[in-house]
């Protein structure tokens, strides 16, 4: 996508420019590189009052063609998908444009031959295997709106997820391995199907040879459904505004919400970012090892590089096996030029023997990535020095489920960077930061500090929470008048550079993965013995974060270890492992205000060794504070 190029810091100035002068005009010009069936007749109309954005309005088009159709004249032979498997001695995939466009199609006609049509909703739990990613582009070829659950998720989780979206078909998987550990997922999607009246047809991909037990009428093996269908399969006309796929995230309160994300702008600004942060050649090797259960996997991993015709890398397994290496040894395998890792990982890698590092030929490796939380100094230098060796440029990339794609950071060998600071917006990235009172902080300080909010519209934001328009107003757009909120404080220093502090509501980062304390409560209060628990973050080494529930107890009640252990299971069965709490106290009180609201702010304290509570005076019960402090784990 030449036309789409930034290749000089002025000219990202110029760019960013006329993307704030006239935002019409430059997606236009962005827009007219892609593949239309029928061109849009307006780019933008929006109302922040009601919260709705419309872009490209009566442009008509299909995203499969854009990511497969369209590279198959000149680059069909290109590599489009290398697969590389948990078990290293297991074959690697290497799958080109044409050979994903044929399974695709047929895929789609799979869909199609169980009744699957335009508008309808299909859940896809599966590991990362190419028949993910056939699957979700299988789903947009003919119009269905796909809702992937990751892998990593509960029963409990999945079923809400279907039944949000009354999701009619889902698609997963037997039997897989993550390092060395088996997962059935066939049978954690049953129990959830227990639950769900909506779905009508289960199919199964055989991952493992094992016995699989299939359900009568329900349940279809995925490769006798392959068999009877064929490869050819026109691409759906779809509106430039129609839903393409919802993804869930979780909220500060409640259920999760399933953030929509529509066609053509999602299309175009997952290209238009990748093609820009990333500056890839046209022969480079592109690997991010998030999970396409994620966000970063879908725009990242799929529809962002498969835009541009990049090849893609999709690892199935986990950093740690068969050793902490495993992540170089694949880089030095597939020479891979361009990285992209959570800094999760990266800590959690830096913490083992450098032997690790150092054993594997990384010369390949041109642009490194981080996403998903705040890089710190020491795992940005890590990242620097040892996989890098000084030479890679790091694209610390800040972005959000409901942003869709990138919004603030570095172009790669374009962008000074500096370390922990995401720097400066995209273009067409409006940013603004807020005070308490709602006022934009206009100065170009050293450090300006507030509530990062985005004040005009761009073409991959995610349009409404599924089922619950309200919802997304109120999340949204009311702590703002006419802007987004974040839910992230930054700061911005005085050449205007971003960086990232962290969430400002009830959501935790924990391991690159967003999880909303109120859930993780619900779930501990399902357990007899509980009354009442409160769930805050605590800065962790290598996870960024992680979780200190504060639990009351009955009275007849004694706190032992096994009680500890089933409230973690409580967790993990209401929304899955990733969610269970590193540290749990038993409390005899939660501190709270006179309207019997928790103070979370002093209980972040306590989990996090501060001691500075603030006025405590206006709490219903100050004493409680001393006594949770005392008994601190
Ligand atoms: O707090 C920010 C953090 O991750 C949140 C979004 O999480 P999610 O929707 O799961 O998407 C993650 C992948 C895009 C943000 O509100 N976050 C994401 N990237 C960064 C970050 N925090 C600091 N620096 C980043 N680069």
């Amino acid at each position: 996508m030449n036309n789409l190029r930034i290749n000089s810091f002025s000219e990202y100035k110029k760019a960013y420019k006329e993307s704030i002068e006239n935002p019409e005009m430059f997606w236009d010009n962005i827009a007219e590189n892609f593949l239309w069936k029928k061109k849009w007749n307006n780019t933008l109309e929006f109302d922040f009052s009601k919260s709705e954005f419309k872009w490209f309005k009566e442009g008509k088009l299909n995203i499969t063609e854009n990511v497969l159709d369209r590279h198959l004249e000149k680059n069909g032979n290109k590599t489009a998908i290398i697969w590389e498997p948990n078990n290293p001695l297991e074959e690697t995939r290497i799958i080109t444009y044409r050979q994903l466009h044929a399974k695709v199609c047929q895929f789609a006609n799979v869909l199609k031959n169980n009744g699957i049509q335009k508008g309808d909703r299909v859940c896809i739990y599966m590991p990362m295997i190419p028949e993910l990613a056939i699957a979700m582009l299988a789903c947009a070829r003919i119009g269905a709106v796909h809702s992937i659950v990751f892998a990593g998720f509960s029963s409990a989780a999945i079923a809400s997820r279907i039944n949000d979206a009354q999701c009619k078909l889902i698609v997963t998987a037997n039997e897989v391995y993550r390092g060395e550990k088996p997962i059935n997922l066939k049978h954690i999607v049953d129990e959830a199907l227990k639950d769900c009246p909506s779905i009508q047809t289960c199919i199964v991909y055989r991952r493992e040879l094992e016995p699989t037990m299939m359900v009568g009428g329900r349940d279809k093996f995925w490769i006798d459904e392959m068999a009877k269908a064929s490869k050819d399969c026109l691409a759906e006309e779809m509106d430039a505004e129609d839903p393409l796929f919802i993804l869930y995230t979780s909220g500060s309160t409640g259920k999760p919400k399933g953030m929509v994300h529509t066609t053509a702008g999602y299309m175009i600004q997952t290209a238009y970012s990748f093609d820009n942060v990333f500056q890839m050649q046209p022969e480079d090797i592109y690997w991010c090892t998030a999970d396409i259960g994620w966000i970063t996997g879908h725009s990242y991993i799929i529809y962002g590089p498969l835009a541009c015709g990049a090849t893609t890398v999709m690892f199935e397994g986990i950093p740690s096996y068969p050793d902490f290496g495993r992540f170089w040894e694949i880089v030095e395998k597939l020479k891979v030029t361009h990285f992209y890792t959570a800094p999760t990982a990266i800590r959690s890698l830096a913490k083992e023997s450098l032997d690790y590092v150092l054993k594997y030929d990384l010369s390949s490796l041109k642009v490194l990535g981080s996403v998903g939380e705040p890089i710190n100094q020491e795992a940005w230098h890590w990242y620097n020095d040892y996989v890098g060796k000084g030479n890679c440029p790091i694209v610390d990339t800040w972005w959000q489920t409901e942003t869709g794609s990138i919004m603030i950071s570095p172009l790669a060998g374009i962008t000074s960077t500096r370390p922990t600071f995401a720097t400066l917006p995209l273009p067409g990235i409006q940013l603004a930061l807020m005070d308490e009172n709602g006022q934009e902080i206009v100065t170009s300080a050293e450090k300006s500090e507030g509530r990062l909010t985005i004040k005009f519209p761009w073409p991959s934001m995610a349009r409404t929470v599924y089922g619950d328009h309200q919802r997304y107003i109120e999340t949204y757009f009311s702590t703002f008048k006419n802007a987004y909120f974040t839910g992230d404080g930054a700061y911005r220093d005085a050449m205007g550079y971003y960086r990232i502090t962290g969430r400002v509501d009830d959501v935790v980062i924990v391991s690159g993965h967003n999880l909303g304390t109120a859930p993780i409560e619900n779930a501990i209060n399902e357990h007899d013995a509980v009354v009442e628990s409160a769930v805050v973050g605590f800065p962790h080494d290598i996870k960024g974060n992680a979780l200190y529930a504060f639990v009351i107890l009955y009275d007849d009640q004694n706190p032992s270890e096994q009680l500890i252990k089933e409230i973690k299971d409580e967790v993990s069965k209401s929304i899955g492992a990733i969610a269970k709490p590193d540290k749990i106290q038993f409390v005899k009180g939660l501190p709270k205000t006179r309207s019997g609201k928790i103070m979370r702010r002093i209980l972040r304290k306590i989990a996090s060794n501060e001691t500075d509570f603030g006025d405590t005076s206006t709490l219903l019960n100050p004493e409680i504070v001393q006594d949770i402090e005392k008994g601190k784990l």
